[in-house]
């Protein structure tokens, strides 16, 4: 069985690498989506998103995994590819308020599709890509959020 971890991953942090290895062991394979969503906040353009993934998988040995991207709703990616599991990460009760919300919505969209909710690690509960964000757009300390290469690529980013 195929489950969908879609976000934007901008960047990955260690919350989403220790949710994408639980689901590694909970299903055949895990198609980590990643949202389209090129603005000028971001710090990593979709390819480079990608390629981060795939490397930290490769450190990682974690081989069960694809990487795909999609634009516009979650809903039509899962109908493309026929996987109608969705899990996402649940750190702070305001997480499950707006997941909720989501997962109810893409129900009604697309009949049949369940989203499965992991909880976040209680070490990595705080960690939010936002967060890694600002510090680094502030040239502060990412190294307990992100692993060491996307340390370095934010540092290379932000010239630090
Ligand atoms: O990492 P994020 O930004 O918390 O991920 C959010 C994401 C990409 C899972 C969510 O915003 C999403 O699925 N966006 C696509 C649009 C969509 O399908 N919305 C649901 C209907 S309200």
């Amino acid at each position: 069985m195929k489950v969908i971890y879609p976000g934007s991953f901008d960047p990955l942090t260690l919350g989403h690498i220790d949710i994408i290895k639980r689901l590694s062991k909970m299903f055949d394979e895990v198609v980590v989506a990643v949202l389209i969503n090129e603005n000028k906040n971001s710090i990593f353009s979709l390819e480079e998103r990608e390629n981060i993934i795939r490397e930290e998988m490769i450190e990682e040995g974690i081989e069960n995994i694809s990487i795909a991207s999609f634009d516009g709703l979650l809903v039509n990616f899962a109908k493309k590819t026929g996987i109608k599991t969705v899990a996402r990460g649940l750190r702070e009760i305001t997480d499950y308020e707006y997941e909720k919300n989501i997962a109810m919505f893409n129900s009604k969209l697309m009949e049949g599709l369940e989203t499965i909710f992991l909880l976040s690690d209680p070490n990595y509960s705080y960690i939010s890509s936002s967060g890694v964000r600002e510090v680094a757009s502030f040239k502060g300390d990412v190294s307990s959020f992100v692993s060491k290469d996307v340390e370095l690529k934010i540092k290379e980013k932000f010239e630090y």
